[in-house]
């Protein structure tokens, strides 16, 4: 396995729109050799998810995970969870409003709305179909990977910029 670069704002990678994946293809060398190093690069940088754009990459694969982040210390924990060809569909118009962060722009927090409540559809690293409701957090950091598929970054889900924050003066002005 080995710790992939990551893309940081400003990339083009990170806006390209990712093509999904032939079902397949998901059994390929390359692709799990992607998958793994994906989820090491995720744990390496203690973030709670990554998607393959971030890792220069432009295809529909993400991986999610929380246990334990430092990045994240209120973060619920999240089992590992390989996401092929992901669609997020709201349940409910319900957005919550929390602070989001992510490893391609590392030093920023800005508080961003999200839907509460939402239904995940994906493939697993088999490629066998999953599907289930997530809410909170965990509907939160499936909305910001799905977003990174698309193309799109927290920041373009935030309503004023008045929030952005950089790490060190969020955690000393904002965090509880
Ligand atoms: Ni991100």
């Amino acid at each position: 396995m080995a710790i992939l670069k990551v893309a940081r704002l400003g990339h083009p990678v990170l806006r390209q729109v990712a093509p999904p994946i032939k079902p397949e293809s998901i059994q390929e060398a390359e692709t799990q050799r992607l998958i793994d190093d994906m989820i090491e690069t995720m744990r390496e940088y203690d973030g709670v998810g990554i998607a393959a754009p971030q890792v220069h990459v432009s295809k529909q694969i993400a991986v999610i995970e929380a246990k334990g982040s430092r990045r994240y210390p209120d973060a619920p924990d999240i089992h590992l969870t390989v996401l092929i060809n992901l669609e997020v569909t709201p349940l409910g118009p319900e957005l919550g409003d929390d602070w989001e962060g992510c490893l391609s722009l590392n030093d920023f927090r800005g508080l961003t709305p999200r839907y509460q409540q939402v239904r995940a559809k994906a493939l697993d690293r088999e490629g066998r179909p999953v599907e289930f409701v997530a809410t909170g957090f965990h509907a939160r950091v499936l909305q910001h990977e799905r977003d990174h598929l698309l193309g799109k970054v927290f920041i373009d889900r935030m309503p004023s910029f008045e929030t952005l924050s950089y790490l060190a003066e969020f955690t000393r002005y904002w965090s509880r």
